[in-house]
């Protein structure tokens, strides 16, 4: 079974931005624990980011007509985008909002998300161990048929 893991605005610079925040390790790196964790799942994984909003528009209109699982950090765009909430909005299989940063001890801005409302669940503040239970949980539900 196919899941996207989606990224949007600034998280290609993973490594290099903000590390007391987003910790040292690259988007690269991230690529390579979800695709690895997939693997062990039997899910095949396919991780994007984007700094184009419309891209992950796109991306999330595929998602929708495909049935596809999605594991989305929007990154700034989880905040500010009505258009991004509306695309969630039309998902039909699970939606896993994943923040690496605990966004609720950061600016209250960061407090508000367009994607919630349309996700199963929310991790925040897990690092890149938000990634990996957010697919083992997909893995769980898919097993099961729940998905
Ligand atoms: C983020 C949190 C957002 O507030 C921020 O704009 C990001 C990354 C996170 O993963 O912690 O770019 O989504």
């Amino acid at each position: 079974m196919k899941v996207l893991v989606l990224g949007g605005p600034n998280l290609n610079r993973l490594g290099t931005r903000q590390p007391a925040v987003y910790g040292s390790q690259t988007h690269s790196d991230l690529e390579k624990l979800c695709v690895e964790t997939g693997k062990r799942l039997d899910l095949e994984v396919d991780v994007r980011q984007t700094n184009h909003e419309g891209e992950l528009l796109e991306w999330l209109h595929e998602a929708a007509d495909e049935h596809t699982p999605v594991v989305l950090n929007a990154a700034a765009w989880t905040h500010t985008s009505v258009a991004v909430g509306d695309a969630c909005a039309q998902l039909r299989a699970p939606l896993i909002e994943v923040h690496i940063s605990n966004v609720y001890q950061r600016e209250s801005f960061r407090h508000h998300s367009y994607v919630s409302a349309h996700a199963v669940g929310v991790i925040a503040g897990l690092g890149f161990a938000g990634y990996t239970a957010a697919l083992e949980f997909l893995g769980a539900q898919l097993a099961t048929g729940d998905a």
